[in-house]
């Protein structure tokens, strides 16, 4: 549709219409046979909300899609078509490893491969726009859905949004080609920093902060072009997102530049009431609207309230005017006028699902993200001649894509068993389950609570693990969380591996000492005891799909493990948050310099975390040399080039992930001890030498300084070239101005 076409439709409808287009309902709502049970019912919706919603969300599926979309529009006055929205946040049906993992791969590139796959395959099931990415900065690993974030550093952090971004909607933006999905950026801004960790908790973060440390990754998913926003549930600073004009319309739309559509976060607008934000339904569509939420998901608030505000006067019809023009932009953008269903089709989507082409990148992102976090006595990578003993509740699981992926199909999924016998590792393997993920405890899903007892087999299974363990070379323990103890609605105080896993893994390490670990998680755990017992520990956090496969690929040694610590392990909950850009303080602390006691410490316990920001162990021994600089003083506008070389001096091909660490050794504000402004990944055969040139911009060197502006200053910085961020491997440069 032409532009003048397009404003022409918009000036033929009706206000009801219009309000329809900012309405968004669950896709459910709009088949032949709907009611409306559940929490929707409880909160007031009724399918008179939903009949000219002009988007729907949470369904798949390119039949049952077209037949909505079809009905839809027939009884659409202007037929204009529904926008299809849904979570695809790491994969539709293959299933990729969680954000988190894909955070600790360092490699924004084979991301951005995996979420065009993951485009193609929710296209040809019918949908349009995907919730993701999500770009909340975290730091603390309570926080459920850190399994959703890249990790702590805002520098990869911004790099995944954009590849995120790239992935779904193409380099070039092109929304109308096939295959393409519009991205939506969430949650704006802040939802990553609940005080405590705890879900839904309010947000407290100064100007400096939030500009530093959280606001970097939006600016690269609004740049990289996300066709949507989601204004986050929270409130920061005491305000709720969803009804501030400050961050909706001032930050992101005017100061950031964005001009695509903004979606509230689930009910978000309803909840203002509960938030004591708004009075009424009536008021709480008010400001979500006067703030600049153009489409209200899930809550009765526009579809009942915005047209009587309007005709009352109370708000002006011009606000709903350009919510709806944004939204039908968008439509446009995707081509649904000229075909509504995007591409998708049953004969597309059965070839593009689950194809080989994406069952084998998901494979090896697998590879790339996991991470060693320990390989003492080079017990890994395993020899397929020895015995070997796989023990734990995760053996034969198919729960291991996480919480989100919510159109995966469990059969799909490779278990650690498969993996090993169908890569053909299994000649001499055997197989126990040991004991259950969970017992004696209660977790909520999705509407569902599960409560998992004492196992009756609980006994005979132990008693059968540590036979298989005694008899054994060697044992794999396959451990972790249960799905549903990460994701959203899903916070922990205690960050270990529950209980009846800990005790298994107790007895099997006493009757045999060559244990490997493998640790299934949706986020960072307090691993110390999991480390002391364990010769190895791979952490695989939730591997998707393919998991079983890669893993298996990592433990025998067919692949070196590539993923890096993108979040720090805590050396105990206590120390939380801890993460390696942290300000340095007057009184720093150095724990090889001799006692000392007014410093900024703990008494009890390290002020470093078990396992470092940038960590990971491979199969290859790197050699780094010392970093070198184009020049010792870089001016406005130059550029200088900092480089190392790499050389793989042990006997096995492995990627190196070589890190860029930039220290601003004076500022107008106080400066990280280090933060990562740079990762390249070498992949080096026994013997090879690689170069690593990162390329130091003022950009890079930018700042907000004392009177909040983004600026480079003059002075002195240090670079840091490593395999870690904690490398000594250092030169300086003075930055002139
Ligand atoms: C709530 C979550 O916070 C958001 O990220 C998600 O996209 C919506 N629900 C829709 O499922």
């Amino acid at each position: 549709m032409t532009e003048q076409e397009l404003k022409h439709l918009l000036q033929s409808m009706s206000l009801e219409e219009k309000v329809g287009q900012m309405v968004q309902v669950t896709g459910a709502f709009l088949e032949e046979d709907a009611v409306i049970t559940g929490p929707a019912a409880d909160a007031g919706l009724e399918l008179s909300d939903c009949k000219l919603a002009g988007s729907i969300l949470g369904i798949a599926g390119a039949k049952r899609l077209r037949k909505i979309q079809e009905r839809y529009m027939e009884e659409h006055p202007h037929h204009i078509p529904l926008l299809m929205m849904a979570d695809v946040i790491h994969g539709y049906r293959t299933v990729f490893p969680i954000p988190l993992a894909l955070g600790a791969s360092f490699h924004p590139e084979l991301v951005e491969k995996a979420m065009t796959m993951a485009a193609a395959e929710a296209a040809s099931a019918g949908l349009h726009v995907t919730f993701s990415p999500m770009t909340d900065l975290v730091r603390d690993p309570r926080w459920g859905r850190v399994l959703e974030s890249f990790g702590e550093s805002p520098w990869l952090d911004a790099r995944m949004a954009e590849a995120y971004v790239r992935g779904y909607q193409g380099p070039d933006n092109d929304l109308s080609r096939p295959g393409r999905l519009s991205a939506c950026d969430k949650h704006f801004v802040g939802y990553g920093a609940p005080v405590a960790g705890r879900e839904y908790n309010h947000a407290e973060l100064s100007e400096h902060t939030l500009r530093e440390f959280h606001l970097p990754a939006k600016i690269a998913a609004i740049r990289a072009g996300t066709a949507c926003v989601m204004p986050a549930f929270q409130s920061l600073n005491g305000v709720p997102c969803t009804a501030s004009e400050k961050i909706v319309r001032n930050l992101l739309r005017d100061e950031l530049g964005f001009e695509g559509v903004t979606i509230s976060d689930w009910s978000a607008v309803g909840e203002l009431v509960a938030q004591g934000a708004a009075e009424n339904t009536r008021e709480a569509a008010k400001l979500a609207i006067e703030a600049g939420i153009d489409i209200d998901m899930m809550s009765v608030c526009y579809a009942r309230e915005l047209k009587g505000l309007v005709e009352s006067g109370e708000v002006e019809e011009r606000l709903v005017d350009e919510a709806v023009w944004r939204i039908l932009t968008l439509k446009n953008r995707l081509g649904l006028f000229e075909d509504p269903f995007h591409g998708a089709g049953v004969q597309e989507e059965k070839r593009t699902v689950l194809c080989e082409k994406h069952r084998d990148l998901a494979r090896s992102l697998v590879a790339e993200s996991v991470i060693l976090l320990k390989n003492e006595d080079a017990v890994l990578p395993l020899d397929s001649g020895s015995r070997t003993a796989f023990i734990g509740p995760y053996v034969d699981s198919t729960d291991t894509c996480g919480s989100w992926a919510i159109f995966q199909n469990r059969e799909d999924t490779v278990t650690l068993r498969r993996g090993v016998t169908e890569g053909g590792y299994g000649a001499n393997a055997v197989f126990c389950h040991g004991c259950d993920v969970l017992e004696n405890t209660r977790v909520l899903g999705f509407g569902v609570e599960e409560v998992f007892g004492q196992s009756e087999n609980r006994d005979e299974w132990i008693r059968e693990a540590l036979q298989a363990a005694k008899e054994a070379d060697r044992v794999v323990m396959a451990l972790g969380e249960h799905t549903l103890q990460s994701g959203e609605a899903a916070s922990r105080g205690d960050i270990t591996i529950p209980h009846q896993q800990m005790e298994l893994l107790r007895q099997i390490s006493a009757v045999n000492p060559n244990v490997v670990t493998v640790v299934y998680s949706g986020r960072p755990l307090d691993l110390r005891e999991v480390s002391a017992c364990s010769k190895a520990v791979l952490a695989v956090f939730l591997p998707g799909t393919m998991g079983g496969a890669g893993i298996a690929d990592v433990l025998f040694g067919r692949t070196s493990p590539g993923g890096r610590v993108s979040i720090s392990f805590p050396w105990s909950v206590a120390q939380v948050p801890v993460y390696h850009d942290d300000y340095t303080t007057g009184r720093p602390y150095d724990p090889a310099g001799a006692e000392q006691k007014f410093v900024s410490r703990y008494l009890d316990m390290p002020n470093e975390p078990l396992y470092s920001f940038g960590y990971g162990l491979t199969y290859g021994i790197f050699r780094y040399s010392p970093v070198r600089l184009s020049a010792g003083s870089m001016g406005q506008g130059q550029i200088l080039t900092a480089s190392v070389t790499v050389k793989n001096e042990g006997s096995m091909a492995a990627k190196e992930t070589v890190q860029l660490y930039l220290r601003d050794e004076k500022g107008t504000t106080v400066r990280p001890r280090r933060e990562l402004k740079g990762v390249k990944c070498l992949y080096l055969q026994p013997g090879e030498e690689g170069e690593a040139v990162f390329e130091i911009t003022e950009d890079l060197l930018k700042i907000w300084d004392k009177h909040m502006n983004f600026l480079a200053e003059p002075g002195w910085f240090t670079i840091y070239v490593g395999g870690d961020s904690r490398t000594e491997n250092s030169a300086r440069f003075r930055y002139e101005g």
